[in-house]
C-alpha cells in the first residue's frame, strides 16, 4: 500500500474538562493509550488526576454492559446522550491511600458526592480483573510504586515489580481500549525504579514540575505519541484543588513596584511555549571568581548555550567574564530551550556585569550567532503582538526582524543588528 493511500487515523479523544490538562495531552485522553504522570512525592498528581477523574465522570458518558452503578439518575442520562461520547465510566486505583483517604481528599475539593469508582488496591491481578470487569474509559493507577504483581517475587517498587506491572497496564489497555494512566514518582535526585523505566513503553509521558517560589505547576509532556510535547499546562495549587492558568502571559513575572528603579541583571523575554507566549524573566548575577576556577550556574536554560553567550560577550563585545563567576536562572520554571532568549541571556548577563539596568517595561528577544550579531526568531509578529498587548514599552528585537508589530501599534521597536548595539540599550 502507498503511504498516501493509508486513511488518515482520526483519533478520538475524552476532553477531561481540565483545560490545561488537556492542553499538554493535545486535546485530551486518547482512548486505550497509556499515559504515564511523573512528578516528585507532594507535587499534586494526586489531587490533578482525582479532579479530572471526577470531571470525566460527571459528563455523559456510554454506559458500559459491566458497569455497576447505583446512580440510576447517571445512568439514565447516559443512556440518553448515547453513544460516541466517550467518558462517563472512570476508575481511580489507590495504592497508596485507602478509598476513605481518598474520600476526604475528594470531599475537601468539593466532589465528595461524585460517582466516580475507587478502587483501594496493591495487587496488580486484582486490579487488573476489576478493570476487565469494568471496561472504564479511563483508568489512574495511583501509584505504580505500590503495586505487584503476585507472580514477581521482587518487592514493590523494584526494578523488575514496577517494569512488569506496568507492561502489563499497557498491555491491557492497548487490548481493551481502557486508557491508563500511571502515576510514577520521582526523587529529587533523579529517578528511583520509576518513570524513566517505563518511559518507552507508554505513549504519552508527562511531568509535574513546580517552583519552589512559586504556588503555580507545570504539567510538562516529555513525550507524546498523539500531540506536541510544546505545549504546557500551567495550575495553581489552591485550597480547593489545582486550577487552571489559561490567561498565564504574566504568571511568571514577580511585579515590580511602580517607579521603583529596576536591578541590574534582569531581562524580560517572550518564550513561546507550544501556541502561546509568556514573558519570562532572565536574571544574572556575576561575581568575582575564586583564583583559578570561574563557575558558570545555569538553571532553565541550557547550560552550553550559556556557555557559547558568554563567549561571544568576551569576544565581541569585549566583556571580560574569564574570572568572574556567572550565574544565570530563568524565573519560574520555565525551561528555555529555543535560541530565541540568547539575547535576553546575553543582555541580562551583560546587564548583571556592568551594573547598568535595563529600562523597565522593555522586552528582548532575538538569537545570538557567534559573530555577535542578532538573528530573528520563530513566531516574532505573535511574541510582539502579546507583549504590545501586555503594555510593554519597548522591544529590542533583531535589525533584520522581517515580522514585527502590527501597524498602529505603540510599542516602540528598537532594531538591533549586534550584540554591542543592544548593549548599548543599557542604563
Ligand atoms: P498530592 O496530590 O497528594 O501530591 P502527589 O500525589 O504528587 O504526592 O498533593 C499534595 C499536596 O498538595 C499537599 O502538600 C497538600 C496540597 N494540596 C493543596 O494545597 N490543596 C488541595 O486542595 C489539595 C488536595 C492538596
Ligand atoms: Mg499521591
Amino acid at each position: 500500500m502507498a503511504l498516501a493511500e493509508v486513511l488518515p487515523l482520526e483519533v478520538p479523544r475524552m476532553a477531561t474538562g481540565i483545560s490545561e490538562l488537556d492542553r499538554v495531552l493535545g486535546g485530551g485522553v486518547v482512548p486505550g493509550s497509556a499515559i504515564l504522570l511523573g512528578g516528585e512525592p507532594g507535587i499534586g498528581k494526586s489531587t490533578l488526576l482525582l479532579q479530572a477523574l471526577a470531571s470525566l465522570a460527571a459528563q455523559p458518558g456510554a454506559t458500559v454492559p459491566h458497569q455497576e452503578t447505583r446512580n440510576t439518575k447517571h445512568k439514565t442520562r447516559n443512556a440518553e446522550s448515547g453513544a460516541g461520547n466517550i467518558g462517563g465510566n472512570v476508575l481511580y486505583v489507590t495504592s497508596e491511600e485507602s478509598a476513605q483517604q481518598t474520600q476526604l481528599r475528594a470531599k475537601r475539593l468539593g466532589f465528595g458526592s461524585s460517582p466516580l469508582k475507587v478502587l483501594a488496591e496493591t495487587n496488580l491481578e486484582k486490579i487488573s480483573s476489576v478493570i476487565g470487569r469494568m471496561r472504564p474509559a479511563l483508568v489512574v493507577v495511583d501509584s505504580v510504586q505500590m503495586i505487584y504483581s503476585p507472580g514477581n517475587p521482587s518487592a514493590p517498587g523494584s526494578v523488575s515489580q514496577v517494569r512488569d506491572c506496568c507492561t502489563e497496564l499497557v498491555y491491557l489497555a492497548k487490548a481493551s481500549g481502557t486508557a491508563v494512566c500511571l502515576v510514577g514518582h520521582v526523587t529529587k535526585e533523579g529517578v528511583l525504579a520509576g518513570p524513566k523505566l517505563v518511559e518507552h513503553i507508554v505513549d504519552t509521558v508527562l511531568y509535574f514540575e513546580g517552583d519552589a517560589h512559586h504556588d503555580h505547576r507545570i504539567v510538562r509532556a516529555a513525550k507524546n505519541r498523539f500531540g506536541t510535547t510544546l505545549e504546557i499546562g500551567l495550575f495553581r495549587m489552591t485550597g480547593a484543588g489545582l486550577e487552571s492558568i489559561e490567561d498565564a502571559s504574566t504568571l511568571l513575572l514577580e511585579p515590580h513596584e511602580e517607579g521603583a528603579g529596576k536591578l541590574a541583571g534582569s531581562v524580560i523575554t517572550a518564550a513561546l511555549q507550544g501556541s502561546r507566549v509568556l514573558m519570562v524573566e532572565v536574571q544574572a548575577l556575576t561575581t568575582d571568581a575564586m583564583l583559578g576556577g570561574a563557575k558558570r550556574k545555569v538553571s532553565g536554560a541550557d547550560a552550553s548555550r550559556v556557555a557559547m553567550i558568554i563567549a561571544v560577550l568576551e569576544k565581541r563585545a569585549g566583556l571580560r567574564l574569564v574570572d568572574k563567576d556567572v550565574f544565570v536562572n530563568v524565573v519560574g520554571g520555565i525551561k528555555l530551550t529555543d535560541p530565541s532568549a540568547d539575547a535576553a541571556i546575553a543582555l541580562a548577563i551583560a546587564s548583571a556585569h556592568m551594573n547598568r539596568a535595563l529600562a523597565a517595561s522593555t522586552l528582548v528577544i532575538g538569537e545570538l550567532g557567534l559573530l555577535g550579531e542578532f538573528r530573528s526568531v520563530v513566531q516574532a509578529g505573535q511574541r510582539l503582538t502579546e507583549a504590545e498587548r501586555l503594555g510593554f514599552a519597548r522591544a529590542i528585537v533583531p535589525a533584520r526582524m522581517k515580522e514585527g508589530v502590527k501597524k498602529g501599534a505603540s510599542m516602540e521597536r528598537v532594531l538591533c543588528r549586534n550584540v554591542d548595539q543592544a548593549i548599548a540599550e543599557l542604563g
